[in-house]
């Protein structure tokens, strides 16, 4: 259940950033996009820009109607909170 998953901070973000571990968080839930990487219709090279922080912002810009949520929903780890 939910209260199973983690809970983390943008400093834990920060130690996925590489292909093989790769964390994002989009609107408050934090994925390992790891499994979907080669998936990406855009590419590896531009969904890795937002591995190891949150990447609300650049998925937003790039394209707003792709349900994440739902796309990423098996690769979801847990959530985004505010740092100590
Ligand atoms: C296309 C998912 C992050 C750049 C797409 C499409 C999906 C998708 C489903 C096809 C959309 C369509 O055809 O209407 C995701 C997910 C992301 C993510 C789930 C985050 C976990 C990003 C980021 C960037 C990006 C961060 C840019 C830095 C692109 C581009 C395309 C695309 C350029 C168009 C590819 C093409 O049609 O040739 N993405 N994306 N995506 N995405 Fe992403």
């Amino acid at each position: 259940g939910v209260s199973q998953l983690g809970k983390y901070t943008l400093e834990d973000l920060k130690q996925h950033k590489s292909p093989d571990d790769a964390w994002t968080a989009i609107q408050g839930k934090v994925y390992n996009m790891t499994p979907y990487l080669k998936f990406h219709p855009g590419g590896v090279k531009d969904l890795m820009r937002i591995a190891g922080r949150d990447g609300t912002k650049l998925f937003m810009l790039t394209h707003s109607w792709v349900n994440a949520e739902f796309m990423l929903d098996a690769c979801f780890v847990g959530f985004l909170v505010q740092g100590p």
